[in-house]
């Protein structure tokens, strides 16, 4: 029977032609997502505060595509809003928007503090919701019912099981991220934008420097998969969700934890 949907193998991962914004693209995960598009074929936009690491992300992933650099603090609509101007700016299309810049807050409950709400809220829940409005022209102007644009939110196996550490903004604001993904994904499916999020588990990087430290041999040792993720268990769910293979989901959160939350038996 004639399938008119049937996509040769290589093109069903394959990104050619497509662009991409990942926030928080200069190192760890975003860096691990970044390079998996541009592998894929996609010309990719990285972000972070600063203008060095920018440049020095940019600088290593040329080596494995066409690759854009843009600082940008996204704790504020004004930085949000600029940096979706400079990604406009000489084209208004955008096929993917990765939003994984985040930042996480550790202290007991007694001495947690206001700012350790406002901080993690504004990065790492409000800035996903301002840049989708403000780049939602350009990823309509990318989709098709066949070929969807793709927002891809970078969650938290936080939001899924209860972390032993004091996290409460952290947990509240992956766990808002992935409600938001949802509510995202319903309205915006119509209009051809699909709306996925990730949940990693201990992936190494800046922000699970000191507890993978002290802790990453036995979070390791207890994972049903025994390790850690790869950078290549992060580009390779990455691509899936951006890619053709990927274009039928929306509204789903994926766990990519080795079955560290998925598995948890609460006993
Ligand atoms: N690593 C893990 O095991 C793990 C597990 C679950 C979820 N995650 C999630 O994965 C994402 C990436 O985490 P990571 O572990 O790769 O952390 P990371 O190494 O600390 O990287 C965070 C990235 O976000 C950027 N960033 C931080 N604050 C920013 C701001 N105000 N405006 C713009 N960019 C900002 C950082 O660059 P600058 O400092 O230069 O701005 C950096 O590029 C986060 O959403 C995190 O919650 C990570």
């Amino acid at each position: 029977m004639a399938d008119n949907h049937f996509t040769p193998h290589a093109a069903l991962f394959d990104l050619t032609g497509k662009r991409a914004l990942v926030t928080g693209g200069t190192r760890g995960i975003g860096l691990m997502i970044a390079r998996g598009l541009l592998q894929a074929g996609a010309r990719v936009v990285i972000s972070s505060r600063d203008a060095g690491a920018c440049a020095q992300a940019r600088s290593h992933l040329s080596g494995f595509g066409d690759v854009e650099a843009f600082p940008a603090d996204l704790s504020a609509p004004d930085g949000c809003h600029r940096l979706a101007d400079l990604v406009t700016a000489d084209s208004d299309r955008l096929d993917v928007l990765v939003n994984n810049a985040g930042a996480m807050w550790r202290e007991p409950l007694e001495t947690f503090p206001a700012e350790a709400w406002d901080t993690v809220l504004d990065l790492n829940l409000k800035a996903p919701f301002r840049l989708v409005q403000a780049l939602l022209p350009a990823l309509r102007a990318a989709a098709t019912p066949d070929d969807p644009a793709r927002v891809v939110n970078v969650g938290s196996i936080a939001a899924i099981h209860v972390a032993a550490a004091p996290n409460y903004s952290y947990a509240a604001s992956k766990a808002g991220l992935h409600q938001l993904t949802r509510v995202l994904a319903r309205e915006l499916g119509p209009q051809h934008v699909t709306v996925n999020a990730v949940a990693p588990g201990p992936f190494p990087s800046q922000m699970m420097a000191t507890t993978l430290a002290t802790l990453g041999d036995a979070i390791a040792a207890k994972a049903p998969l025994r390790r850690l993720g790869h950078d290549d268990d992060m580009a390779g769910v990455a691509v899936f969700l951006a890619c053709r293979a990927g274009a039928y989901l929306t509204g789903a959160v994926i766990p990519v934890d080795g079955g560290i939350a998925t598995t948890a038996s609460g006993t």
